[in-house]
């Protein structure tokens, strides 16, 4: 169904009340065209708070929300595992759909929820934040102008304390979608597919699980191979020790300005006693209303270094635009800054055009199970200690 240009704003329901749920209230009640409108939350004194700041209601169970008229759309930040249940059913009551990354945990499970959005005549987009960051359309835009020529190697570098900030179990249990390949990669992975776009032929990935007490993948090297000739060298590091963000000017990933902490990740963790407590610290430290809105950050977001070599040229962020190296030498060109967040307002945006407009979305169902695909050969070619390409992973 197509609304009309002037028809209500659309009434946006958050499924997962964390650290994703709780960042994306805010942007979806500033959003113009859309308006929040509800949660689902299974934490009881989570919903408690939402609705005592929002005045809307919070549900225990995400049918209730999806009975709701005022939802137009859902976006689903519940843990990896649950993404394709509430996907599904959200399609089944007539939502459109945004899911956070990772899209699944399995092909299968992508498939699915591709199926229902289709069967349901839904809209699908896969929210991976940072393939949405106004950096990354305007390299695509660079690129496309024809200054630069194509994309023919990018070179991928982020550092951070992502394992020893506090986690739910399952967060650092490799088999059930834990560490970094399915939680962080999945944004190295969407930008640089959506920069070289072509599909991946082949991937060569090792891992690194350096820590006894966090038993789960917390770093990576990888080298995907375009079909298209071009490549990437995808490399991360969650252990808190070097922060890449020391190469983009103290910049933090969302874009708001940061002091150097290294270890601070680290000791902060020390003081808390076992995975329920470390589940409820996260809940307390990033949980809705503890990270809560950073109001539009005062750079770019990001998700580390990135340099894009073209044919004549290379590019990487700079803190509000975009570094041009060619044969005359350095440029640098700004961003236009839109009124809503950039990087995740973005995402909200795709979603509205493709409801109300009737755009397609860039990063479609379809889109999002080739970075989970992605994701899934990666550690499949760090096990085996071989490249893997795509068509053998399709056929096992
Ligand atoms: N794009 C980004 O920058 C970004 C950032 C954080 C998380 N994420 C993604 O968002 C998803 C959630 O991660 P998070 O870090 O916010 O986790 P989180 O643990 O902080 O929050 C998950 C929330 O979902 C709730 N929940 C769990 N099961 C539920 C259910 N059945 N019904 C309703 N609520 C339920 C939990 O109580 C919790 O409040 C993950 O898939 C993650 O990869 C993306």
């Amino acid at each position: 169904m197509t609304h009309h240009a002037n028809a209500r704003p659309l009434g946006g329901g958050i499924i997962g009340l964390g650290l994703a749920g709780g960042i994306m209230a805010p942007i979806i009640a500033e959003h113009p065209g859309l308006t929040l409108a509800g949660a689902a939350e299974t934490d009881a004194s989570t919903r408690a708070t939402f609705t005592a700041d929002t005045g809307l209601p919070a549900y225990a169970e995400v049918c209730e929300l999806l009975a709701n008229p005022t939802v137009d759309f859902v976006y689903v930040a519940t843990p990896h595992q649950c993404h394709r249940a509430h996907a599904v059913l959200a399609a089944e009551h007539g939502k459109h759909i945004i899911v956070e990354k990772p899209m699944a945990l399995s092909l299968a499970d992508c498939d699915a929820m591709i199926d229902a959005a289709n069967a349901n005549g839904v809209q699908l987009v896969i929210g991976h934040t940072h393939s949405f960051d106004p950096a990354i359309a305007a390299i695509r835009a660079l690129i496309d102008s024809g200054r630069t020529g194509a994309p023919v190697s990018l070179a991928m570098w982020n550092f951070t304390d992502f394992l020893y900030r506090p986690r739910r179990p399952e967060e650092l249990d490799s088999a059930r979608g834990g560490g970094i390949l399915y939680n962080q990669l999945p944004h190295q992975l969407d930008v640089a597919r959506l920069i070289v776009n072509s599909p991946i032929r082949s991937v060569r990935a090792a891992t690194t699980r350096l820590d006894p007490t966090r038993p789960t993948e917390g770093g990576c090297s990888a080298f995907v191979d375009f079909e298209n000739g071009a490549c990437a060298t995808v490399v991360y590091s969650g252990y808190d020790r070097f922060d890449s963000d020391e190469l983009h000017g103290w910049i933090a990933e969302g874009g708001q300005l940061k002091t150097a902490r290294h270890g601070h990740a680290r000791r902060m963790l020390s003081k808390i006693a076992g995975p329920e407590g470390e589940a409820a610290q996260r809940r307390v430290q990033f949980g809705y209303g503890a990270a809560g809105a950073h109001g539009n950050p005062p750079h770019q977001p990001h998700f580390g270094l990135m340099l894009v070599s073209c044919e004549r040229a290379d590019i990487r962020q700079s803190a509000d635009g975009l570094y041009i190296y060619d044969d005359a030498g350095a440029d640098e060109q700004p961003i236009i800054r839109s009124s809503w967040r950039p990087g995740r307002g973005d995402v909200l945006e795709e979603l509205r055009r493709a409801v109300v407009d009737g755009v397609p979305p860039l990063h479609d169902g379809t889109f999002g199970r080739g970075t989970v695909e992605a994701a899934i050969a990666i550690a499949q070619s760090a096990a085996a200690r071989r490249e893997i390409t795509i068509t053998e992973l399709a056929a096992a």
